[in-house]
Parts: structure tokens; sequence; C-alpha cells
């Protein structure tokens, strides 16, 4: 993985130095709070319902145990003993101090992390996919490229006042993990038909309270001019977004505006004066940074099937079966460690945990660890004749819940319970959800589903692209959920269409069991939920959702969470 060069260290030592002398004068009042916001902004601190909350970066997801190790000594000395892995790859703590925030951010310089680009209206940390390098349908590894983007954006002095934030994911697989769809730009590393290395560019996605899915403006731009031509299509945005109105201010709404062709002449308008200047890349250049991204020392392997030797342990095969996922390199496989463990919230780690997966990663996965956008961790390297061993201590530590990608695998954001901008509570909707659907072959039955969760319309939970998707709403001043069916992340990428009027905390359970029963009712066989309710449209679901009353049940949850 990427190593800090000698300018990494400066950048981030003189930043914390500067953030510490703010801090201090923000304490002593010789800063309001006012000026003191865009200032904590750009370096990750943000006021949540009760307390400052602390954003990392983890750039593209992908970490070493000694960082994860610093996350879980973070945890404990800063916090309250656990962090919040976020769908954009990151870790929040939703209960900092003020004052030792530039501690905090000292301590993350020590392993080469810091809070840059994780908040405000810059270009945000860039997300990829999370088996990047390693996924048996890669095309090409788009940390390379990531992480060049990383240096690129970092401090931009043209781009760190933009009209609103600004999320770039790139996918270089078959299957887009990165859900590049929803991203301001999304970025698809393909061959054209010489066999080159280039971008399928898309712009224009996101979601919050107007939805759109991002739209082709380029279908292959050589990789060497990946700068230049993100650097056109900033400016076209930085000249015209709209910043007279913070909810139009995103890309999507230009784009939308100008529609796809005027915006991509524009685009190309502007990169004409750029292309081929000085930040075009060379191979050098490429080569610098790919060098960090080498294959590891992997061992000469043959495949084997890891549940072979233990074919009587169902528990175990249906790990292998859901957690487990191909690796390019042969005797090797990529491990998901579930962080949905039914009664947790979503996302969430606690401080032996982290210590834990460092551990593992240390003795399975050559040290490194990375994780995932629907906030789960990785062990992208494991020999497949360790998988028993690893599944057995992961267990333990209530790390290997079969669930990847079933109900219970939940995207939830923090909601009411911890979020001021929130309508309603999604945490312990997700915790209600997951005890009423516990039951392991009752997931395993339904499949592959998507579960989403948002605490207002910002959509930070993701709940438009969910196969379902639950949003909270304000309904005369008390939390109502609105429920949307049939959105779909990754190839291809859909927004849910809403099923009717809002439903209360304690029925959301029941509204989510009516509609797998229509699923199970009418679905073909193998056939998904999310491609069953694209192929019949909300109309059954509506109907039997809406036929009878729905009973209130008890919110599974709500002590834990509150
Ligand atoms: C203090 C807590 C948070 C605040 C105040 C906050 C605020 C916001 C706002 C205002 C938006 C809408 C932006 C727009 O459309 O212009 C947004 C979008 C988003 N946030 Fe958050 N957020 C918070 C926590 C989180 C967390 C914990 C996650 C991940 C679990 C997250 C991930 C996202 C994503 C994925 C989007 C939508 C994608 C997009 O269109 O940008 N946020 N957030
Ligand atoms: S979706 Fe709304 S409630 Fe949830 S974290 Fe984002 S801003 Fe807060």
């Amino acid at each position: 993985m990427y190593r800090y060069d000698h300018y990494d260290h400066l950048i981030v030592r003189e930043r914390i130095a500067q953030y510490r002398s703010q801090v201090e004068r923000r304490l002593s009042d010789e800063l309001t709070e006012e000026e003191f916001i865009p200032l904590r902004l750009q370096n990750g601190l943000y006021m949540q319902r009760h307390a400052y909350m602390l954003r990392v970066a983890v750039p593209y997801g992908l970490l070493s145990s000694a960082q994860m190790r610093m996350f879980a000594h973070i945890a404990r000395k800063y916090d309250r003993g656990y962090g919040h892995f976020t769908t954009r790859q990151n870790i929040q703590y939703n209960w900092i101090e003020l004052e030792q925030t530039p501690s905090i951010l000292e301590d993350l310089a020590s392993v080469e992390m810091h809070a840059i680009q994780t908040s405000g209206n810059c270009i945000r940390n860039i997300t990829t996919d999370e088996f990047a390098g390693v996924a048996a349908d890669e095309l090409i590894d788009p940390r390379p490229f990531a992480e060049i983007l990383r240096q690129w954006s970092t401090f931009h002095p043209e781009f760190i006042a933009l009209p609103r934030k600004f999320k770039v994911a790139i996918n270089g697989a078959i299957e887009d993990r990165a859900a590049i769809a929803i991203h301001d730009i999304g970025l698809t590393l393909v061959r054209n038909d010489a066999g080159e290395v280039g971008f399928k560019f898309m712009a224009g996605g996101g979601m919050g309270r107007t939805p759109i899915l991002g739209s082709v403006i380029r279908d292959f731009l050589p990789w060497r001019h990946l700068l230049t031509y993100t650097e056109a299509v900033m400016r076209v945005y930085n000249q015209h977004g709209r910043r007279d109105n913070k909810y139009k201010a995103r890309i999507k709404i230009l784009l939308k505006a100008l529609g796809v062709e005027e915006f991509t002449r524009q685009v190309e308008e502007e990169w004409a004066d750029l292309k081929d200047g000085p930040e075009t890349l060379s191979q050098e250049e490429f080569d610098r940074v790919a060098q960090w991204f080498q294959p590891h020392g992997y061992a000469t392997l043959e495949d084997s099937d890891p549940s072979a030797a233990h074919a009587d342990n169902r528990a175990f095969a249906n790990w292998v079966n859901r957690n487990v996922k191909p690796h390019k390199v042969p005797g090797y496989a990529a491990v998901l460690l579930s962080l949905k463990k039914t009664g947790v919230p979503p996302g969430d780690a606690t401080a032996e945990q982290m210590d834990f997966v460092a551990e593992l990663a240390d003795e399975y996965s050559f040290g490194e660890l990375r994780v995932t956008h629907e906030q789960n961790l990785v062990l992208a390297d494991v020999e497949q004749s360790k998988l028993f061993e690893l599944w057995q201590l992961a267990k333990a530590k209530g790390l290997a819940t079969p669930n990847i990608g079933l109900l219970t695998d939940i995207i939830a954001c923090p909601g009411g319970d911890f979020c001021s901008l929130a309508n309603a509570k999604s945490l312990p909707i997700a915790a209600a959800i997951a005890e009423r659907f516990d039951n392991l072959d009752f997931q395993h039955d339904i499949g592959d589903i998507e579960l989403n969760i948002s605490g207002c319309i910002n959509a930070c939970g993701h709940h438009h692209v969910g196969a379902i998707g639950i949003l909270g709403v304000d309904k005369d001043g008390s939390e109502w959920y609105q429920v949307s069916i049939g959105g779909s992340q990754g190839n291809n990428a859909a927004i849910g269409k809403i099923i009717g009027p809002s439903f209360s905390a304690q029925q959301m359970p029941e509204v989510v069991g009516r509609l797998l029963e229509v699923y199970v009712r009418e679905r073909f066989e193998g056939e998904r939920f999310v491609d069953t309710a694209q192929r019949l449209g909300v109309a059954p679901f509506k109907e039997y959702v809406y036929a009878t009353p729905i009973a209130a049940g008890a919110l599974v949850g709500e002590d834990h969470y509150a």
C-alpha cells in the first residue's frame, strides 16, 4: 500500500500545527464558532447532536494493521471505546472533545493518516472496490489511479471552495462494487479495441434530495488524460455550479440543467486548453505510484474447496458461501468480516474488535485491511486452507455473521441518535428489522437484498439505491418512515420508487415482512428481490402492504441505542 513521502509528512504535520492553533484560539474565544466552523470542517470535525464527531479518511478504504490499531487506540483513549465505519470507507468517532482533536490528529499522523478531505466543499476521499487488486473479476487495479487522484486533489488550490462537496469513485472490475453511478464523478477502468487502458467517464450522479444517476460523458478517456479531463470537469462545475442555493449546488443539478450534451461540450472546450499540458500523466509518474500496489509475495498454491474438509459443518459452509469471495491468485480468497451482527449498529466496531482484526490481518492477510462501502471489513488475501481457522477466530469475536449481501447486512446512517439533521432515527429501525429477521435460514432463502436506511433526505444511508429503501421523514413533529423498493447500486443502478404513505417506526418490521411475502409469492426461481420489484413495479407490493391495518410492534433496540 502507499506510504507517505517527505511531502505527505510535511503537509500533514504543518496542517496539524495550524489546526492546533485554531483550536486554541477557539477555546479562548478569540475565534467565534462561526469563524471556526470552516476551519474545523477542513479537518473532519463536525458537530453532531450530542458531541463533536471526527471523520478520519481511509484513502480508498485500504489500511494497514498498524493504522487499524491506531483506530482502536483513538476509540479507547478519546472516545467511548468504539468507532463507526461509513459508506464512504472512512471511520467516524461520535464522542470527541474539541480540546483533544489536535492530539488525535497527531496520533493519526504517526501512522500516516489524517482527516483532510472528509468534509467541506472539496474533493472528498476517493472510494473504490474493496477487492481492488485481488478481485477475480478485475480488469485493471484502480488503486494507483485512486492514489494519483488523491495526491492531485489534496489541497488543490482551485478546488478547495467548490459550490458543494465532490465525491469520486473508481471501479476496475466487471462488477461495479464502488457504486459509481451515484457519485459526482464515477470512473470505470476499461480497455479499448486496441487494448489500451482508459476510463469510461461518468459525471453528475448523487443522492440527497434529488437522486440522479450519473451520465456517461466520455466512453473512453486514455488514462494519461485522467487529471486534465477531471480538471476540465471540475472547472465547468466550479464556474457554473449553483452557489446561490446549497440544495441545488451539486454537479448533478448543473448537468441536468445543461443537458449531457451541452455539459460535455463545455467540458471538452475546457479540456482543449488543458489536454497534453503538464498534468498529463507520464508512464514514469504512473509507475512511481503503482510500485506501492504491487501484488504481495503470494505462495504458489492450488485452488481448493474450503468447505470440503468440513462437509458436516453447515455454519462454516454458510459463511464461506456468503462472506468469502474469489481471489485472482489460486489458493487465496478475500474474506468479509461482518460488522452487521444483530444488536449492533451497522458499521460499529469496538476497540477490541479493531485490535483483533489488526491481529488477523497480520496473521492471515499481509497486514492489510479494507473498509467496504457497505460498512464491513475485508481481509483481502487469505489462504483458502486457513479459512476454517480464521472463521473460528472471527466467530468468537462476533465478526463472522454469515450475512453479507443478505437482509441484515443493512446500510444505515447514524440518524436521529447522533445527527442533528435527522428527521428520524435510523439505528433502532435497523435493530428492529435485524431482530425480526434474525433467522439465518430465512435470510438465506430471501437471498441477495440491499436494505438501506437514512434518517433524512440527505441520503447518507443510500436509501435511494436500496432494493428496500427506508427514509426517515418528519410529520407534524413526529418520526415517520417512507419506503421505496427497486433501487439498486452497481452495474444496473436504479433509484427506488416510493410505495405510498409513510409508516410509524413500530410498523417498519411488519412492512418489511409484507414486502418479503410478496416477493416470495411472486419471484421466479433464483430471482433476486430487486429484480422481482423492478419486473412487477410497485403495485402488487403496495396493494399487499396497505391491504390490512399494520399492527405496531415493539421497537427492539430502542433502549439499546438511546
Ligand atoms: C454528522 C453526521 C453527518 C452529516 C451532518 C451529514 C450530512 C450530509 C448531507 C448534508 C448530505 C447531502 C449533501 C448534498 O446532497 O448536497 C450527505 C450526503 C451523504 N452522506 Fe452524510 N452526513 C453525516 C454522516 C454520514 C455518515 C455516517 C455517512 C456514512 C455512513 C455519510 C455518507 C453520506 C453519503 C453516502 C451521502 C450521499 C451521497 C451524496 O450524494 O453525496 N454521511 N450527508
Ligand atoms: S441521512 Fe440525514 S440523518 Fe442520516 S446522517 Fe445523513 S444527514 Fe444525518
